[in-house]
């Protein structure tokens, strides 16, 4: 069963256009006794059989029953929780639907009243009135692991019952969101603005089958104070929906116009007020002449800093029949809903909507810490023949055997499993559960030795009596600070038992286990024996130890010291001799003789760059060492002082991911700094070079990226004081004889001018990567380097130059491209052919999502190199294909606010500030 599923999910994670499609669709009619096709949708419904074992099947008279899905419910018993358990593909974002119609009006009962859970987290409360309509509850998450649980429970009144459950997979990072390791999104409100009937879009025209509600659909204070003069316009024209949400093209083909000038509607949003995702869904759909415009803002609700937005949608699209999709990342909403839209004093034509969604954030209450959870499922698996367990084991109500803390998430304090014929050996997992105050395992048939409990430091009653077990009685549990109840009566333990369990536990009992006995004196004695000696020649180790240690120290520091006395400017330095270079003098750099770099570099013969301040050759020293050495051409500009300074700064800063600095040369007017050879030149090479065999493969791409982020890292955060690059791009972050990556050029006199601020009135930088913030405002600051990395992230995705007129046309560079083609979601346009598809979208998407915060026009708004970091490892896991993938770290990349109101004048402004820039540094090695 489960390789072929798996393959499955492997193959459509390489194949995204497939995604989404109805094969991948879950649709469970509960209580129903047979699969089917469902003839109006085409769709697959499967009984729920195999998904849940109690429940009765109860029949239902509905006048108009035309859906088979309704014709049958389930019903639960009224205690308990009763779950459907529903395979996902964790981190893949789904839209999870329960749909309940009870049908039975006539019987005596009181409506049912009851509890929706999805895991453990409080989805709805499901409250029937009308017996006849259908109440649907939708969810939409990213998955948190390889399931979901739906649970029922809780009944006020009635009994738990259901009808329908739907899983639908979504594409890509359609309602990604800011906050989805913490909440999901509870659909409160979707309605298809201008529909001709009464009826509901969903599949086939919504390819997601999501419910587009009517705007004439009647339900209690639903869209009601609508302005005078609102029309109902269409048209048959197809429309460009590929923005994010792909909304359907049969939704946005009607909207309603306020002809005179205003649009208002008022409805009630369940479970509000709360915190949303709000979204609308405009398209012009009017053929507008020249001189006709449709400009308007939103007058309600009053949320300061949008209601002076324009909103020109045609504009906005690019163009008319074009979906423009701006939306609220998080926007707080009370239960009433009232919004308008005006038109602007200038616009001939009145505002338009085609569609809104608005998505309540649920905070996701975390389920019983997985450790826990493992130990239950296999004691569970042990019952014999009873009745099993569902959903989460603490929440919402608790396995009847368990106890759990209040802590979040809950841990299991307490397991009662007394006299439940369980078979098999205990499992060795228990020694995880280190909450476990009471474990009772007594009166079963449990065989093997007793597990490992030593970390159970919590637990004070332990019951394993009548038992089959056998094996020795572990001294440890006398050390078990807080066990005051040991029973291991008649079981089949042998061997001695240890003194402190009769001194150290109040209620011992080990009797009925015939090859149990207590020490003799005489092997006490022999074991007190034992330990002096062990004592004693433990003491003599940790002497001979402490000794050895002290000698290494002393040796260590009389070698640096001879190293730091050495005259430093004047000698001429020996590379022959290799102590050098070890770790004890790495915080010194040395003066080298100009001959004997001419001598190296055969008198600077072999060019192989031009770093940010001059030309690099390369050069053997007499030790053989291969060293990239930089000419500084401005030397002039470098004072002596500040040079020599520049170097005492640089010389400490040694990191693996850093290319280090081994010497430096002053003579005369020469500035000169001697630096590690890095055998695979420049990522630029690797990139934009012609040469196939530098290709780099994504992963390869990912690891790259990993090292400069973090080289940079330790010079944002480990260095004192932090050191800002100023130059970050392809060409400076350099690849060693292992492919790993180093940056290079930092440090230099460009951070230490403070004194000299003539001079830093000018931005440097490399065109193409230079952050506008920076350019306009002169204030430098980490976040500038955070905006070029997030430049060479675009490179590495894109495998296309930062800047280029031919390539981008009058954008010119990379950002605002990548930008508007991440925003559509556009994958194949954007991502490197070379790659060819060999790479997990998933991925991909945490880096398109990081880089593109990276360049966020305001500093503010950018990633600390650090987030960087974490997202870029968190791509890697995901690409590796590991399990374990951690929510912590994923939070950082998936901040997303790609769909947060578009500013109109934002992006241009920034463009033209960057393409003004007048300092263009050297870009090359
Ligand atoms: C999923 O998204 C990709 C990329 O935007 C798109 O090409 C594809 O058509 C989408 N799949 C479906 C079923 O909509
Ligand atoms: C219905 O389909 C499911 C899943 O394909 C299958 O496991 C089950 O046996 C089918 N049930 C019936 C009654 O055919
Ligand atoms: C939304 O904004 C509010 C107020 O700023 C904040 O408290 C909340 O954490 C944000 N996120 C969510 C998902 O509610
Ligand atoms: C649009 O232009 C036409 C002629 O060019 C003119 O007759 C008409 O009044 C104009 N309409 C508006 C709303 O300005
Ligand atoms: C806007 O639309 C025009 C014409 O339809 C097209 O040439 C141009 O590339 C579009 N611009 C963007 C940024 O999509
Ligand atoms: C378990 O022990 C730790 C450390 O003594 C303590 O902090 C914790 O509260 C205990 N847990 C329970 C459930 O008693
Ligand atoms: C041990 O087993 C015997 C016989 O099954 C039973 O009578 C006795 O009560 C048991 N002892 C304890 C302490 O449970």
């Amino acid at each position: 069963m489960a390789p072929p599923s798996y393959l499955l999910i492997l193959f459509l994670q390489f194949l995204p256009s497939v995604f989404g499609q109805a094969d991948e669709f879950v649709s469970i009619d509960c209580g129903g006794i047979s699969n089917y096709t469902d003839a109006s949708t085409g769709l697959t419904w499967i009984s729920d059989i195999g998904y849940i074992k109690q429940g009765k099947v109860v029949e239902i008279e509905i006048p108009n029953g035309d859906r088979l899905q309704y014709q049958r419910r389930r019903d639960f018993p009224a205690d308990g929780k009763y779950c459907y358990s529903l395979r996902t593909t964790e981190r893949w974002r789904y839209l999870v639907r329960a749909t309940f119609q009870y049908g039975n009006s006539n019987s005596e009962e009181p409506f049912p009243k009851f509890q929706l859970y999805l895991d453990a987290t409080r989805w709805s409360t499901v409250t029937v009135q009308d017996a006849l309509r259908v109440y649907v509850e939708e969810m939409i998450i990213r998955a948190p692991s390889n399931s979901i649980d739906v649970c029922l429970c809780c009944a006020s009144t009635g009994t738990p019952f259901i009808s329908t459950l739907e899983l639908r997979p979504l594409n890509l990072s359609m309602y990604a969101t800011d906050y989805e390791d913490d909440f999901f999104l509870k659909v409160a409100a979707r309605v298809n603005f201008g529909a001709p009937t009464k009826d509901a879009i969903r599949y086939p025209d919504d390819p997601y089958d999501r419910i587009w509600s009517s705007d004439q659909e009647k339900k209690q204070n639903y869209l009601v104070g609508v302005a005078p003069g609102t029309e109902r316009v269409s048209t048959s024209k197809s429309i460009d929906t590929r923005t994010r949400e792909y909304p359907p093209v049969k939704v946005m083909q009607t909207a309603v116009v306020g002809t005179e000038g205003s649009l208002s509607y008022r409805l009630d949003l369940e479970g509000f007020p709360g915190n949303a995702r709000a979204y609308a869904f405009l398209a012009e759909i009017e053929d507008l002449g020249r001189n006709e415009t449709r400009k308007f803002t939103m007058q309600q609700p009053r949320k300061p800093g949008y209601n002076n937005i324009v909103v020109n949608i045609a504009e906005n699209a690019n163009g008319s029949y074009t979906l423009y999709e701006p939306s609220y990342m998080n926007i707080s909403l009370d239960f009433v809903f009232s919004f308008s839209f005006v038109k602007t004093r200038d616009s001939t034509h009145g505002p338009l909507l085609n569609a809104i969604e608005i998505d309540k954030y649920v905070l996701i209450n975390p389920k019983t810490t997985s450790k826990d959870k493992t130990v239950l499922n296999r004691l569970e698996a042990m019952y014999q023949g009873s009745h099993t367990h569902d959903g989460d084991p603490c929440n919402p109500i608790s396995w009847e055997w368990v106890t759990c803390s209040t802590n979040t998430p809950p841990r299991i304090t307490k397991i009662v499993l007394s006299g439940r014929n369980l078979k098999g050996n205990i499992p060795f997992e228990l020694k995880y559960m280190d909450e476990l105050t009471e474990l009772w395992l007594d009166g079963n048939s449990l065989s093997g030795q007793i597990p490992d409990l030593s970390k159970l430091i919590n637990l004070t009653t332990l019951h394993l009596e009548n038992n089959r077990l056998t094996g020795p009685l572990p001294s440890y549990l006398g050390d078990l600070p807080n066990l005051q109840e040991l029973y291991v009566q008649n079981n089949s333990l042998h061997g001695e038992i240890a003194p402190k369990l009769l001194t150290q536990i109040g209620k011992f009992n080990y009797s009925g286990n015939p090859d149990l006995y207590l020490k003799t004196r005489h092997k006490n004695l022999k074991l007190i024996l034992g330990t002096t000696v062990g004592a004693f020649a433990l003491f003599l180790a940790m002497l001979l130890g402490s000794f050895l240690l002290l000698y290494n120290l002393r040796k260590r520091t009389s070698k640096s010291n001879s190293l730091k006395n050495m005259p430093k400017p004047s000698a001429s330095y020996a590379w022959g001799r290799s102590e050098f270079i070890t770790e004890d003098n790495l915080d010194v750099s040395y003066h080298i003789a100009l001959s004997d770099l001419e001598e190296a570099t055969q008198n600077f013969s072999k060019n192989i760059g031009k770093g940010s301040f001059g030309p690099v050759y390369y050069g053997r020293m007499k030790d053989g060492r291969e060293v990239a050495v930089k000419i500084m051409a401005e030397a002039s500009s470098h004072g002596e002082h500040q040079f020599l300074n520049e170097v005492a700064l640089l010389s400490r800063i040694h990191h693996k991911h850093l290319v280090p600095l081994i010497g430096y040369c002053k003579e005369s007017d020469q500035r000169i700094l001697v630096y590690e050879y890095m055998h695979n030149g420049t990522l630029q090479d690797h990139i934009h070079g012609s040469d196939s065999l530098k290709y780099l493969d994504w992963l390869s791409r990912l690891s790259t990226a990993e090292d400069a982020a973090k080289g940079l890292e330790y010079l944002h955060s480990g260095c004192n004081p932090s050191i800002i690059h100023r130059d970050v791009k392809t060409s400076n972050i350099l690849l060693d004889l292992n492919m790993r990556a180093k940056v290079s050029d930092f440090g230099l006199s460009r951070q230490t001018d403070e004194n000299y601020t003539h001079v830093s009135s000018v931005a440097c930088g490399t065109v193409g990567y230079l952050d506008p913030e920076y350019y306009g405002n002169q204030q430098l600051t980490e976040k500038s380097d955070i905006y070029s990395f997030g430049v060479v992230l675009l490179e590495l995705i894109s495998g296309r130059k930062p800047f280029s007129v031919e390539a981008y046309g009058p954008e010119w560079n990379i950002i605002h491209w990548a930008r508007s083609l991440i925003r559509k979601g556009d994958v194949t346009s954007i991502v490197d052919p070379s790659l060819a598809g060999n790479f997990k979208m998933e991925s991909f998407w945490r880096i398109a999502e990081v880089a593109l915060l990276s360049v966020e026009p305001h500093g503010a708004s950018r990633p600390k190199m650090q987030e960087i970091v974490l997202a870029i490892q968190d791509a890697i896991k995901i690409e590796k294909g590991s399990k374990k993938c951690n929510y912590q770290i994923s939070s950082i990349s998936s901040t997303m606010h790609l769909s947060e109101m578009r500013l109109p004048s934002n992006d241009t402004d920034i463009e033209s500030l960057e393409s003004a820039n007048g300092c263009i540094a050297p870009s090359a090695r």
